[in-house]
């Protein structure tokens, strides 16, 4: 072999070379296997070439640290393993993630596959293997380029070769970010391959991963902003969120779809580790994303799920497509409960558009930075996916400004987002004929009080605007999807949209040493005793107020106690105020109580909260001094029960 040098033009190297373009060349992946002095060994290479054909020869680079590189410097004789698209990672940890130098990685081979140069060759999760020997080598500093003729070749299978490409986007499991070693705002280098996190100001060019051996090249930088959000520089600062969900090493991995009908998919999550929804409201019972996928001549996907769980989400909707891309992803709505995994979605089908309303867009590039396949649609315009067709209304303030509902009007589902939704993670049932809908109600008016009722009015303009639809199924993006018992959750939410209040009554105390719960306890039995059979009671500093909320919501009469805390009222109280004054629940009958040591403050501060909502106070207040010991004060208390079952009985 002649090896020129070439006397090329003097040219500088471009300041904004973006390596990660060399990642786009078309490599395969192969094991590279030699045998030296009875030692078998083997690497993944990703640069095997044939470079003639009479004779018939290959190169293959090697980095000279390898261990392999070692052994074929010293045998002369390699084989190339040509991996399939269905090598499992594990494949890839064995020869590429260890060395040979402390491993025997044939210590397990069930038989010895050998070619006709005595290497040995790998038969499983392969297609065709070449036995060779080196004629030349070319040192290119950190790597060899051998050059070789090929002594034999044979197929071991018609599966197809797997790409880089193929492996980084399908086989590789997404690195879990270990956060053990990032700071808040700090500088760090994690590792693509393995999640490791690297803090410092700069990455040492002969860094290597402690966790994977993997070098610098294999880093990327991000910017720590809380113990488990971090944003990639080099990505818009799209965030990428914690996950704990399955991320399947195989690709052929599968699971049952469930159909809302032939070609329309659930693909949602269930949320059983997050505390609070909205950072406020307990989940005791969990809360599900839910998302639906399309799939007819294009495929749509309804709103995608919180980011946290993408990987989840993807399997799911992957596991539906069999290799098809998305080629809509519909935004019914902005809140990220939803959105927040919408630069993962694009991410997986850089092609996808993002559908959306007028509204839409602006509040999703506050969030995630700029999109650029958009499709903004207006009220009642449609959208063809083939057989299926999607009809857009908008919905404003059911729950976001830019809220709308996407009606598909070959099936007659109607997509409806937050609207007929509800707390509480779907238990295997995911439609309302397969659950007990006694038992979900609670859950669901809760969500309804807490998260529509603000916006009652327009809950039920959203109703009456899907009225004029022929509707056989409602699919909301939280809880169940409805699809036998719809005058049922049509009749609830027209119930509580109009606010008509039962039959029951709410006390709520906030007491520091319990004298006012006393007073409540007592309250309670005036209410009781006057035919009241709902009678809900409940200590503001125990029970979380989406709760109280949520009953509030349901029954007419409330009545609030508190005691006095250094002239106002029992601090926890402070809050079901504010959300009472907030959601102003229509025809409801008020009272109040409380406990006075000092000078006083507590009612005094309630009467201030009723007087700026306009509560319809039903009786006299009562203010106990100390505890209620004394006859005057049962009765006043008492009385105050009976007085406001009295007004919610009418
Ligand atoms: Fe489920 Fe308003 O977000």
């Amino acid at each position: 072999m002649l090896v020129e040098t070439v006397h090329a033009p003097s040219l500088h190297y471009s300041n904004a070379m973006d390596t990660s373009a060399l990642y786009n060349i078309g490599y395969g992946l192969y094991v590279l296997t030699t045998r030296h002095d009875g030692i078998d060994n083997g690497c993944i290479v990703n640069t095997v070439m044939q470079v003639t054909s009479t004779p018939l020869q290959i190169v293959v680079s090697v980095n000279k640290g390898n261990y392999t590189h070692e052994l074929i410097k010293a045998s002369g004789v390699f084989n190339v393993s040509m991996l399939t698209t269905e090598t499992p990672m594990f494949v890839f940890e064995h020869f590429g993630f260890q060395s040979g130098r402390t491993t025997n990685k044939f210590a397990t081979c069930e038989a010895e596959h050998r070619a006709v140069n005595e290497v040995l060759y790998i038969p499983k999760y392969t297609n065709a293997y070449l036995a060779c020997r080196v004629s030349q080598s070319i040192d290119f500093g950190t790597h060899t380029m051998f050059v070789a003729e090929v002594l034999d070749a044979q197929v071991l299978s018609d599966k197809p070769s797997v790409t880089y490409d193929y492996y980084q986007r399908h086989i590789k499991p997404k690195p879990e970010i270990n956060y053990d070693n990032a700071k808040n705002g700090k500088r760090c280098w994690v590792c693509k391959v393995c999640g490791y996190v690297y803090e410092g100001d700069e990455l040492p060019d002969d860094f290597e991963c402690p966790l994977c051996k993997h070098g610098k090249e294999e880093f990327e930088e991000i910017i720590v902003e809380t113990q488990n959000v971090a944003s990639p520089k080099n990505d818009n600062n799209t965030k990428i969120h914690e996950t704990h969900c399955i991320a399947p090493l195989q690709n052929n991995c599968a699971m049952k779809q469930i159909n809302l009908t032939e070609n329309i998919f659930y693909v949602g999550v269930n949320d059983r580790r997050s505390e609070r929804f909205e950072n406020h409201m307990d989940l005791p019972n969990g809360v599900s994303y839910n998302s639906y996928l399309i799939v007819d001549e294009k495929v749509a996907l309804i709103d995608p799920v919180e980011a946290g769980f993408i990987e989840e989400y993807l399997f799911k909707v992957k596991n539906v497509l069999q290799g098809r891309k998305v080629d809509y992803l519909i935004i019914n709505h902005d809140e990220p409960d939803h959105s927040s995994s919408i630069a993962a979605v694009i991410r997986e089908w850089p092609e996808i558009q993002i559908v959306g309303n007028a509204k839409t867009f602006a509040p999703l590039e506050a969030f995630y930075g700029p999109i650029e396949n958009k499709k903004v649609v207006a009220e009642g315009e449609t959208l063809s996916l083939g057989k299926h067709t999607l009809q857009f209304f908008m919905v404003p303030m059911v729950h976001w400004p830019e809220s709308m509902v996407t009606y598909e009007q070959s099936s007659n589902i109607v997509f409806s987002n937050d609207a007929f939704g509800g707390f509480g993670a779907l238990d295997g049932g995911i439609f309302d004929d397969q659950v007990n809908l006694a038992f979900y109600e609670d859950d669901m008016r809760r969500y309804y009080a807490n998260i529509v009722g603000k916006v009652a009015m327009q809950a039920l303009k959203a109703i009456e605007k899907l009225g004029g639809l022929e509707i056989n199924m409602i699919a909301p993006s939280h809880g169940l999807v409805w699809r036998t018992n719809l005058a049922w959750v049509l009749g609830k939410y027209t119930q509580w949209s109009k606010q008509e209040s039962e039959e029951g009554v709410v006390i709520v105390y906030g007491s520091l040493h319990g004298n006012t719960g006393v007073m409540a306890d007592i309250v309670a039995r005036g209410a009781a005793e006057a035919g009241i059979k709902e009678v809900k009671v409940y200590d503001i500093a125990k029970t979380e107020v989406s709760f109280i909320m949520s009953d509030i919501w349901k029954y007419k009469g409330v009545i609030i106690g508190a005691c006095a805390h250094y002239g106002s009222m029992f601090p926890n109280m402070t809050l079901l105020t504010h959300e009472i004054n907030e959601f102003k629940p229509k025809d409801k009958v008020y009272g109040l109580f409380g406990g006075m040591s000092w000078s006083g403050g507590g009612v005094k501060t309630l009467a201030k909260c009723a007087e700026e909502g306009k509560w319809n106070l039903v009786a006299d207040s009562v203010e106990v001094k100390g505890a209620p010991i004394r006859v005057e004060d049962w009765d006043k208390l008492y009385n105050l029960g009976k007085a406001v079952a009295q007004a919610v009985k009418g």
